[in-house]
């Protein structure tokens, strides 16, 4: 059973899915703890699921680098076999990406290498593409370019807004997610082999 902490920014969907995949007893997996790096909303789903929470404001330090070292100091206790940031709006510090990896993994709302950032969907909708899609990556010292763990297309409809667009890919995006937490609780997906 793989002990998961999960850091957020805001309203945590995707970490209330994944709270409610663990409610399974044949998931391979449970949540110890939920992190957030500002007073997000998606706390409720923690303290809704019975599981700890806490938070390191990212304002409260005066650098990136202090910010991140109190993040390691917050998660490290939990002792998480994987660590999983799930809209965590924050590019990690060199020394929480070595400190936390290669157990580290990451959530994104494109087709990645294509549109990596803050803003994927809003830039896949500016693009005019007709398909962008959901990535599950290794997070390394770069933006969103870390080895791909799952990917998958999601078709960009007519009319669609960047809300209907990313309310259509998180689903997709869950469901890698969770696919990927049981690729790697059975050995198929193998981190230190990736990083
Ligand atoms: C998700 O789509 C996640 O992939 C994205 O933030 C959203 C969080 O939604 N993360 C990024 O864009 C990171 N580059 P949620 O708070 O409803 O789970």
């Amino acid at each position: 059973m793989l002990r998961l902490v999960v850091l957020i920014s805001g309203g945590g969907s995707n970490l209330r899915a994944l709270l409610q995949r663990c409610d399974d007893p044949a998931f391979p997996a449970h949540v110890v703890a939920v992190g957030a790096d500002r007073d997000a909303a998606g706390l409720v789903h923690a303290d809704e699921f019975g599981v700890p929470s806490f938070m390191t404001p990212f304002t409260a330090y005066s650098s990136r680098e202090e910010w991140g070292d109190a993040l390691l100091e917050a998660v490290r206790p939990w002792a998480p076999d994987l660590v999983v940031l799930s809209g965590l709006m924050r590019l990690l510090p060199p020394r929480v990406v070595d400190g936390l990896g290669p157990a580290l993994i990451n959530t994104h709302p494109a087709y990645l290498p294509e549109f990596p950032g803050a803003h994927a969907v809003r830039d896949a909708l500016a693009a005019g593409v007709d398909e962008t899609g959901a990535s599950v990556i290794a997070v390394d010292h770069g933006c969103d370019n870390g080895p791909l763990l799952a990917r998958e297309r999601v078709a960009v409809l007519p009319g669609d807004t960047e809300a209907t667009l990313h309310d259509r890919i998180k689903p997709v995006e869950r469901r890698l997610l969770a696919e990927v937490v049981e690729g790697i609780a059975a050995g198929r997906i193998d981190l230190k082999e990736r990083a």
